[in-house]
């Protein structure tokens, strides 16, 4: 072959050439051990003397240009691998990005700040308490001294060794926040509770809403149109009715179970027990040091979770409680 040969069969090989591995096969069939270029310089030596130097230069330049083939060839397949990597590794920027869920408040939560929001608009404050009480503040305080038959009805976690257990019902806040504050006195307070019970419509831990209206003059009337009040704006109606049936609880006298009346999903109408209430007991006003022969009051305790069941519409008590969140993603 000439080297003019060689050069064009250089241009046409390296031309062609479409990655690394045949590249560097290309380059062998020209400056490897047996390549064309290889054996021109070999053949230099027997050359006589005076003809080497200018076949010499000769094949340099020829080297030289298919070196520099090589070296565009091996640039273009470089770029080319680099474009093909970035088509398939490509990134589409106008995908909507994966969003962090937002949170929500729980369902039982929810109810209960709407539900201290508009006792507020009444000139109710919230007070708490403790959830590990003791016997004192739970019961004895609420006239319901050891050995009294109503205890029994409020089976609980005591904490063993102790006088503690814990509280049956928001109710020994009433003597806490009186024994701190003077009358008048307008409270509400919303709280966990609990029992030995479980079942669709009663869980070991659950939720009360306490009250307790302390001021001279309060009657039962005034419990009636709060009640009615509060419930008119918590369901957002203007017609509630409540009733009340007397009832015993140690710490009011007279005692009341509180009804409202309720439209079932099939349009039917029947009472709906939402509570407990009275009029605060004489020795429960002296026992959170307030004057019985100056101020009167009246209490109640509500089921919190009850309240929440009937605005959201949820039947089973328990699910508020299970941490489901295909449950509670939808009160988000
Ligand atoms: N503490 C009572 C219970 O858990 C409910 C109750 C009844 C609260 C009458 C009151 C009340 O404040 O006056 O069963």
């Amino acid at each position: 072959m000439t080297l003019h040969e060689i050069l064009a069969d250089a241009n046409t090989t390296l031309g062609a050439v479409t990655s690394l591995p045949e590249l560097e096969q290309a380059k062998a069939k020209f400056l490897g051990k047996t390549g064309s270029l290889t054996e021109q310089l070999k053949a230099l030596g027997k050359l006589p003397p005076e003809e080497k130097k200018e076949a010499g230069a000769a094949i340099n330049a020829v080297k030289g240009q298919v070196e520099a083939l090589i070296n565009a060839a091996k640039a273009r397949i470089l770029d080319a691998e680099l474009n093909a990597k970035l088509a398939a590794e490509a990134i589409d920027v106008t995908l909507p990005g994966r969003s962090i869920g937002l949170g929500g408040l729980h369902p039982v939560s929810r109810a209960q700040e709407r539900i201290e929001a508009l006792f507020a608009t009444m000139g109710f404050s919230v007070a708490d308490g403790p959830e590990i009480e003791n016997d004192y503040f739970n019961f004895t305080a609420l006239n319901t001294p050891e050995n009294h038959p109503a205890r029994s009805m409020h089976d609980t976690f005591y904490v063993e060794g102790s006088k503690n257990l814990l509280r049956t019902h928001t109710s020994p806040v009433q003597i806490r926040y009186m024994q701190s504050h003077k009358p008048p006195i307008r409270i509400i307070c919303p709280g966990r509770v609990y029992r030995c019970d479980h079942d669709a419509t009663h869980s070991p831990m659950f939720h009360q809403l306490e009250g307790l209206w302390v001021e001279e003059g309060i009657s039962l009337a005034d419990l009636k149109g709060t009640l009615t009040q509060f419930l008119n704006a918590y369901f957002e109606r203007d017609d509630m009715h409540i009733r009340f049936r007397p009832s015993y609880f140690p710490f009011v006298e007279p005692g009341v179970e509180v009804d409202m009346e309720w439209e079932n999903k099939g349009g039917k109408i029947k009472w709906l027990e939402i509570g407990g209430a009275g009029v605060v007991h004489p020795q429960v006003l002296r026992n959170g040091g307030i004057d019985p022969e100056k101020y009167s009051g009246f209490a109640f305790g509500m089921g919190l979770d009850r309240l929440a069941m009937l605005k959201y519409g949820v039947n089973d008590l328990r699910l508020f409680f299970e941490n489901d969140l295909k449950f509670l993603s939808q009160f988000r």
